[in-house]
């Protein structure tokens, strides 16, 4: 009955024996001794194991043991300053819980990217991927911790919906019984945007999705969003909600998680950078300035990924760009009263190429501009009947803003491709595993 003990508390029982679940990720040995590199779950150390301490067969067992190979280990912890855990284990005794027949498929060599996505329910297994999907979980515990702290509501909205909450270009539809078409949420905000009537301040955090038929870095078919909603908020209200949102989120990652950077190679001082207020341009701004960088765009223009890149680029943070024309954004948002051909929105552009990581308005509030926005951009007023009513009772100024956990993700840990900040991203090309 020895303490079963987990990497990450190991150095907490320096020369203490312990027991050891996990696995074996790799192995190196001599006649005399045999290095395993272990993981359980929690971290990463090498366990020594020394002829001498066990019969022949069995020292010859640990000298072929096949990577993966599951094991019970028991063993005395031992200080050593070049393990990132500051230990390693001496081992003194090996259960092998299950030995692969065959060579694990990933190995040291290098594999490409389309053998990696189709081992992707192994490829998490390896310690960059542990790394990432680490600081994942950081970033969504960061989100949740936010909102509570801040005392807003938690309000899941569906999956499954009858109104089209984005544009209708890249919706998935089925069909739902008797009721016919439905599609699968792009957004939770006209949702959202009902709660915040109920509880003013709410937001939600789940999956959306869209058929993009774009294959860039930066698309998923399937992925989450972190939206919030507040009551009589205007637009400047939603700004400052927004960057301390995701300053919040980066000071947690790089408080919580700096090991996991740096093992996966980030330029920590990078994100240091990041601190209040974010810089802002205006749409109108940002096109003047890409014409004198020599790109042919005009008013009303949407930006593209080379286009968002080069504003980004002149920023060491995070950047919004306000005020989008109205015929380039989505039905609901509030025209400018200044300045009618824009809207009261925001993107903010992460440093680094990462894109866009949050889109946010704010929303029209007024009954009779609603319903022609809606027949403007040919959607069914029928199916918002809902949403117009929200028009009807009581009816304020509100605004929100979606932010997208994997664009974040990709961007804070430095990832070349989006499909890493996910455990199983769903592209264009792939739904497997
Ligand atoms: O800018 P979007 O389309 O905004 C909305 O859906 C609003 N209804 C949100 C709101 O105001 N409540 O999407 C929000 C964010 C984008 O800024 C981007 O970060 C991310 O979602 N996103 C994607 N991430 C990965 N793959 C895709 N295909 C994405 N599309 C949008
Ligand atoms: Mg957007």
């Amino acid at each position: 009955n020895t303490n079963w003990v987990y990497i990450k508390d190991l150095k907490n029982h320096v020369d203490e024996l312990v027991e050891f679940r996990g696995w074996v990720w790799n192995k190196r040995s001599s006649g005399k001794i045999a290095f395993l590199q272990l993981r359980d779950g929690t971290g990463f150390i090498q366990g020594v194991a020394e002829k001498k301490d066990f019969d022949d067969e069995t020292f010859e067992k640990i000298r072929k043991i096949k990577m993966e190979t599951s094991v019970i280990l028991r063993g005395i912890v031992k200080k050593d300053e070049r393990s990132p855990f500051d230990v390693e284990l001496s081992i003194k005794y090996i259960e092998i819980v299950h030995e692969p027949e065959e060579d694990y498929p990933i190995s040291k060599k290098e594999h490409g990217i389309d053998f990696l996505m189709e081992n992707r329910h192994l490829w998490i297994r390896s310690r960059r991927q542990f790394h990432i999907l680490k600081i994942r979980n950081e970033v969504i515990k960061a989100i949740r911790d936010f909102f509570n702290e801040n005392d807003f509501v938690l309000i899941d909205t569906p999956i499954f919906t009858g109104s089209i909450g984005e544009s209708a270009g890249n919706t998935f539809q089925l069909d739902y019984f008797d009721y016919g078409k439905v599609y699968l949420a792009q957004t939770g905000q006209l949702y959202l945007e009902a709660a915040a009537m109920a509880f003013g301040k709410v937001f939600n955090l789940g999956p959306t999705f869209r058929a993009e038929k774009s294959k860039t870095r930066r698309h998923l078919i399937e992925f989450w969003m972190n939206e919030a909603e507040v009551a009589f908020y205007r637009h400047e209200d939603n700004i400052k909600l927004q960057e301390s949102l995701v300053n919040f989120i980066v000071n947690r990652v790089l408080a919580n998680c700096e090991e996991d950077l740096i093992e996966i190679g980030r330029d920590v001082d990078k994100l240091q950078k990041v601190s209040l207020p974010f810089d802002r341009i205006t749409y109108r701004e940002a096109v003047t300035f890409l014409n004198k960088k020599g790109f042919d765009i005009k008013f009303g223009d949407d930006f593209g990924a080379d286009e968002e890149t080069v504003i980004a680029s002149q920023f060491e943070k995070p950047v919004f760009v306000e005020k989008y024309p109205r015929k380039i954004k989505a039905f609901y948002m509030q025209p400018s009263d200044e300045d009618p051909e824009v809207v009261m929105c925001d993107d903010l552009l992460a440093p680094e190429g990462y894109g866009e990581i949050i889109g946010g308005s704010e929303r029209i509030w007024d009954e009779k501009l609603l319903i022609e926005r809606l027949k403007e951009c040919n959607l069914p007023v029928e199916e918002y009947k809902w949403y117009i009513d929200l028009r009807k009772y009581g009816s304020v100024p509100h605004s929100g803003f979606g932010l997208g956990v994997e664009r974040t993700i990709a961007w804070i840990c430095g990832l070349e491709h989006i499909r890493e900040a996910i455990p199983f991203a769903r592209t264009l090309y792939r739904v497997y595993p």
